[in-house]
C-alpha cells in the first residue's frame, strides 16, 4: 500500500578524516581507504515532506535552506537525485518539500556537503521504511552511506559514529568501497570523546573545488604512491587506535593532512588551499606540543581552516590555549568546539 504523505526529520554530523580519501574513479569509488571521527556539534538538521503526486519521470522537490529557498543549492541536490533514482524508484511517485539548516555558520569553509547530503538518504530511507517496515536498522544504515557516498564520498562517513571506515580494505572487517563501516575494532581509551576545535581560518570560496581536486588524481605523478601509503596509514591507525600510541596518531594524523595539501601542491594545474594563518597555527601548534608536553595535533579537510584534535584530558588546557592564542589567527576570531559523535539522529 501506498503512503500517500510523510514527514521525516533526520540530523546528521559533519566528520573529518584522519586518513584522506583523495581521488576515486566512477562512481564515487574511492582509491584508497579513509577513516574519520564522526562530529557531534557541526551538523545538519533535514526535514522532508513528501508528498504523492503523479508518477513523473523527473524528480520534483523544493528546497528551503534556513527558511529561504534557495534556487543555488538544486542542481546539486538534483544531480543527487539523479543518481540515487535507480536505487530509490519510489521518490518518482512523491514530491519532496526539503527544508535544511546547518548548526554552524553558513559559508564558513565546514563542508556541509557530508552532513548535508548523509540528512537526505537518511530521510529518502525513513520512507523506505515505510513503504517496507521489514527493512532492519542495518540495512538502512548501509543503504544510508551508500546513497550518501553517490553525492559526496565522504558523506558515506557521516550515518555513524565514532570511526568511519569507508573504502575496502582487507585489514578491517566488512570494509566496503560502496558504504562506510563503523570501526570495528575495540578503541582504547584515549581516543574516547576526543576533541575536535575547529578554527575558522578563511571562509572564502574555495578556489578549487573537491570535485576538481579529485579528478586531478588522475595523472598526478605520485597517485600510485599516495593511494598505497593512504591504505598503509589506514593499517597503521588501526592498530594504534586499538593499542592507544598516542604519539603515533599524531605523527600520523599531521602526516596525512600535509601529504593531502602536498598532493595539491603537486597536481597540474596546481592550487594551494591553505593561507598564511594556517600555517601560523600549525608552528604554534607544534610549539605548544614541545613545550606543553602535549599530545595536540592538527589536521586540514580541503580548505584552510584547521582542526585541532586533543584528548579530553587536556581539554581545559587546550581551550584556554586556542581562547588565548590560536584564535588571533581566525577570520572574525572565530572557531567552533566539537567532539566526537554516534551519527545520524532521528528527530
Ligand atoms: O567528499 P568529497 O568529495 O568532498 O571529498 C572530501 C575529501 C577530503 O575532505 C579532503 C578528505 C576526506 O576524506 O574527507
Amino acid at each position: 500500500e501506498k503512503i500517500e504523505k510523510a514527514t521525516f526529520t533526520w540530523q546528521t554530523p559533519s566528520n573529518i578524516a584522519l586518513v584522506k580519501y583523495w581521488g576515486k574513479s566512477n562512481p564515487q569509488i574511492p582509491k584508497n581507504a579513509s577513516i574519520s571521527f564522526t562530529l557531534n556539534n557541526c551538523h545538519t538538521i533535514t526535514t522532508i515532506d513528501f508528498l504523492k503526486s503523479e508518477n513523473s519521470e523527473k524528480v520534483d522537490f523544493d528546497l528551503f535552506f534556513e527558511g529561504k529557498e534557495k534556487e543555488e543549492f538544486k542542481p546539486k541536490i538534483a544531480e543527487f537525485f539523479n543518481r540515487v533514482a535507480k536505487y530509490c524508484p519510489y521518490i518518482f511517485d512523491y514530491k519532496m518539500i526539503i527544508k535544511s539548516e546547518n548548526s554552524f555558520p553558513h559559508s564558513s569553509g565546514i563542508a556541509s556537503s557530508a552532513s548535508g547530503l548523509s540528512a537526505i538518504a537518511m530521510c529518502l530511507m525513513s520512507l523506505e521504511k515505510e513503504l517496507n517496515p521489514d527493512l532492519s536498522k542495518d540495512f538502512i544504515n548501509q543503504k544510508a552511506s551508500f546513497l550518501a557516498r553517490l553525492g559526496s564520498g565522504s558523506a558515506s562517513r557521516s550515518i555513524e559514529g565514532p570511526l568511519v571506515v569507508w573504502g575496502a580494505h582487507p585489514e578491517i572487517e566488512g570494509s566496503s568501497d560502496l558504504f562506510g563501516v563503523q570501526f570495528p575494532y575495540e578503541v582504547h581509551p584515549v581516543f574516547k570523546n576526543y576533541q575536535d576545535a575547529i578554527l575558522l581560518v578563511d571562509k572564502g570560496e574555495k578556489v578549487v573545488s573537491s570535485t576538481v581536486g579529485h579528478n586531478l588524481m588522475h595523472n598526478h605523478p605520485y597517485a600510485e604512491n599516495r593511494f598505497t601509503q593512504a591504505n598503509e596509514n589506514l593499517e597503521k591507525i588501526s592498530n594504534i587506535l586499538q593499542n592507544g600510541d598516542i604519539k603515533a596518531f599524531v605523527n600520523l594524523v599531521e602526516s596525512e593532512a600535509l601529504t593531502l595539501h602536498a598532493m595539491m601542491l603537486t597536481s597540474n594545474p596546481y592550487f594551494i588551499l591553505m593561507k598564511p594563518n594556517t600555517l601560523e597555527i600549525i608552528n604554534k601548534i607544534w610549539k605548544y606540543r614541545a613545550e606543553n608536553e602535549s599530545n595536540i595535533c592538527f589536521t586540514l579537510d580541503a580548505g584552510a581552516n584547521v582542526h585541532v584534535l586533543y584528548p579530553e584530558n587536556e581539554k581545559d588546557a587546550v581551550n584556554k590555549f586556542i581562547e588565548e592564542d590560536l584564535v588571533n589567527y581566525c577570520q572574525k576570531k572565530q572557531y567552533i568546539y566539537d567532539t566526537v559523535g554516534l551519527g545520524a539522529v532521528k528527530k
